[in-house]
Parts: structure tokens; sequence; C-alpha cells
């Protein structure tokens, strides 16, 4: 559920107009809705209430959406972060989120970036392989602390999702391969400056069939059991995210997180340990629109061309993993028909619908893609010379720009020309 709705027939973020926000920022803009985000992490937090051993750790995959304000409702609803990179962990720590609450995941971790989780004291590493345990166990030791670490498995599990957005298989880059993991933590144990404390897992995200995790979970559990048995102190299970949410108003729903928290409590039950949870997507998609306007419109063989003033620089899933996001008019004039709308980059894959039956409309109208809240505008590029869009938070009936759009002057002040060619 979201907090978008038609109202006086035109669609608000709660109580504020879009096109007020439209009018007043321009276009394309992300709009963000506040009290969709604390619902979600109010309903995600409930549906894993009281699973594993005392309260579940719930970390925002910073990834979906790293913007401060965004962050900032996370750390005073108490979240944790998932972060991929120092940036992430810089962003995550500058919104108020506590250190011991961060759990920094990725295949690339660089000596500097786990030197600087090292020196706020992050909550675990989650290792991707054998040489990135013995890199963090050398930078740890050098800087006299303790890492507290976890291996993320691969548990060989097909998510049965998007194959760019699939990570549990064995033939992806992630993880170390569960059944080689006893070994890998009989050898890590032996590492100085590397705390065992966690096993993890991610296999995928929208995800949008409980039981490939189920599957994944199951393997999991036995190689916790595995891993005590080999005398490991095992406290934490980290089950990654991947939850999916509704797109497409015609297709089934996903599973609720209700579903989800009974599937985990199914299958991790007699793990005694504590959970950890990383959902991004189910936090942050719904809360998020982008706002665009059409420049034109033009004639096309099937169906007419809406060409916005959003492109796939702006919203690149669609281009990128063939994603559908509803468009919607801001003032829906009732009628529908089928068209194509696209961006104005040049390339023919900035498309963001095909053949789409929606509301009809018309140059200068407003149009808004549903759902972008999450890998929207921070996947955003400035391709064609495209200035970033502009982010913006709602909540009730008040609005702030968040991050302001981008000065074209911006683009061209961030690079140098070279003394040889500057004359
Ligand atoms: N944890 C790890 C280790 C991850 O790799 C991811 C997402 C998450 C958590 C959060 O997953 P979520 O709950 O959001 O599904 N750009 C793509 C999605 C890439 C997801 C990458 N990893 C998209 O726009 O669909």
């Amino acid at each position: 559920m979201d907090h978008f709705n038609l109202s006086n027939g035109s669609i608000h973020a709660e109580s504020v107009s879009l096109e007020a926000i439209a009018q007043a920022v321009g276009t394309p803009v992300y709009v963000y809705s506040q009290a969709t985000l604390e619902r979600h992490v109010r309903v995600f937090r409930e549906a894993v209430s009281g699973a594993g051993k005392g309260e579940p750790l719930v970390a925002f995959a910073v990834k979906a959406n790293p913007n401060g304000a965004v962050l900032r409702t996370m750390a005073r609803a108490g979240m944790g972060a998932d972060v991929v990179s120092g940036g992430e962990l810089m962003r995550a720590l500058a919104a108020g989120i506590l250190p011991e609450n961060i759990i920094f995941s990725g295949v690339g971790k660089t000596r500097e970036e786990m030197a600087l989780g090292l020196s706020h004291g992050i909550g675990q590493f989650n290792l991707e392989s054998e040489p990135e345990a013995e890199m963090l166990s050398a930078v740890a030791s050098a800087m006299g602390v303790e890492a507290k670490v976890a291996y993320r498995v691969n548990p060989d599990v097909d998510a049965g999702t998007h194959a760019k957005i699939s990570t549990g298989k064995s033939e992806n880059k992630f993880g170390i391969p569960i059944d080689t993991a006893i070994d890998a933590y009989a050898r890590a144990a032996a590492l100085p400056g590397l705390k065992l404390q966690g096993v993890a897992v991610h296999i995928g995200s929208q995800l949008t069939d409980l039981a490939p995790l189920e599957t994944a979970f199951g393997k999991v559990g036995a190689l916790v059991s595995a891993l005590r048995a080999e005398g490991h102190d095992i406290t934490l299970a980290d089950l990654g995210g991947g939850l999916g949410v509704p797109y497409d108003p015609a297709l089934p729903l996903p599973p609720s997180p209700t579903d989800y928290g009974a599937m985990v409590r199914r299958a991790t039950a007699g793990w005694d340990v504590r959970l950890a949870f990383e959902p991004g997507r189910l936090i942050v998609a719904n809360a998020g629109v982008l706002l665009s306007r059409v420049i034109r419109v033009k004639e096309g063989v099937s169906q007419p061309w809406v060409i916005l003033d959003a492109a796939m620089n702006d919203l690149l899933r669609p281009s990128l993993y063939d994603a559908w996001h509803d468009i919607r008019a801001v003032k829906p004039k009732g009628e529908k028909a089928a068209a194509n709308v696209v961006g104005p980059v040049c390339e023919s894959g900035d498309t963001f619908a095909t053949a789409r039956h929606m509301d009809v409309v018309a140059a200068d109208d407003l149009v808004v893609f549903m759902t972008a809240g999450a890998y929207g505008a921070t996947m955003a590029g400035t391709y064609n010379s495209r200035a970033l869009a502009p982010e913006v938070m709602v909540s009730g009936d008040q609005w702030a720009v968040v991050r302001p759009r981008q000065p074209l002057s911006a683009l061209i002040d961030a690079e140098r020309v070279p003394d040889w060619l500057a004359d």
C-alpha cells in the first residue's frame, strides 16, 4: 500500500499535489512519501518480529535508495543498513544509522573500505571469498581490532527472477559455494583479527515465489548446525533481502511480508540465532514515483509516441531489465488508449513502454511512473549530458527538495581541460 492517490482529479503524494511539486521544482523529479516508507518499515518489522533469537536486525539495503532523507527516515525508525561501498557506509553513518547495525556486503571490498568499516566498528562484514577473508584479517590485525564476520554462502538455488538480479546460483559471482563452507570457516577461524559470528545468504531481488528462499534457508540452517558441531559460535544468520513488490496491477500479488515472515519462522525454527534481514525494494519501491512531463506526442505507425522529459538516464530499469512500471496521467481525463512511451535520449532502448494501454495524454501533461522509489534515482546517470533529476520528500502536507536538480553547469564544471588543449 502506498500514499499516492487521486484527490480532486489529480494525483497527490500524501496531501501534496504532484502538480504543485512539478510547478515548483520542474520535471523530471522523484517524489517520495515518508508515510509510505514508515509504513513499510513497520509492516516488515511486524512480519519478522519474534523470529529467531531476540529481535531481528532489519538492515535497509542502501543501494535501493541512498538519499539522505530516506536514510534519515530509516535511522529515526531504528533501522540498520546493508551497505556495499565506502560511499554507502558514509551515507548510512551520516544519516545517524548506528554502526553496530551496519552490515557491509559485496564481492569487491577494498582495503580502504575495510579500514573505514573497522574504524567505525560496524556490526558485520559479509565475506564473499577466502582471499577477502585474508585481506580483512590483515587489515584488522594491522589496526589492532577484530572484525565481526560472516561468510555469504551461495546455496545454488534458482530464485526464478530476472537473470540480471539473480545472485544465488553457482554460476553467479556472489558468496562461497555452500558445500565448501565448512572448510572455509575452519581456515578463517585460524586467521587473526576475525571474529566469525554469522552466516549470510541472499539469492536475488524481486522474488515473487517464496519456495526458492525456503530451500536456500533450509540449506543455511543445516550449515548453522554443522558449523556449531565444528565448534564455531554462530550467533547471527543474515537472510538477505529480495522480497518482490507489485509493479503491474494485472499480475498476481507477490507474497506479502506476513507470508514471508511465516515462512521465515518455519524455516528457521530451532536455529537459536539472531536473524538479520536486508530488505531494499520492499521498503522503498512503492514509496517513490518519478514525475515527468510530456514534451510532445508524435505520430507512430501503430501507436503514438509519447515523448517525455524523463529518459533512461533517469529511470534505467525498463531499458536494463525490461522492467514494467505503471505510467499514469497525473490528471486522468478518463480516456485510455495504446501508446509507446519514450524518453528523449538518442537510443531505441530509451523506451519505457511499448503499446501500453494507458491514460491518454497530450503535450505538457504530467505523468507519473509508479513504484520508482527503489533502484530509480540511485541508478540515474547523466548520459546525453542530462543533469540528475531532483528528489523531493513529502510528509503529510509538507514537502521539501531533498536533492536539488543538478545544474547543467555542474556537468562542465566537474571536468578539466588539460593545458595543451586550453588555447
Ligand atoms: N542484500 C544484498 C546482498 C543484495 O545484493 C541486495 C540487492 C539486497 C540485499 C536488497 O535486495 P531487495 O530487497 O531490494 O530485493 N537494480 C535492480 C536490483 C538489484 C538488486 C541488487 N541486490 C533492479 O532495479 O531491479
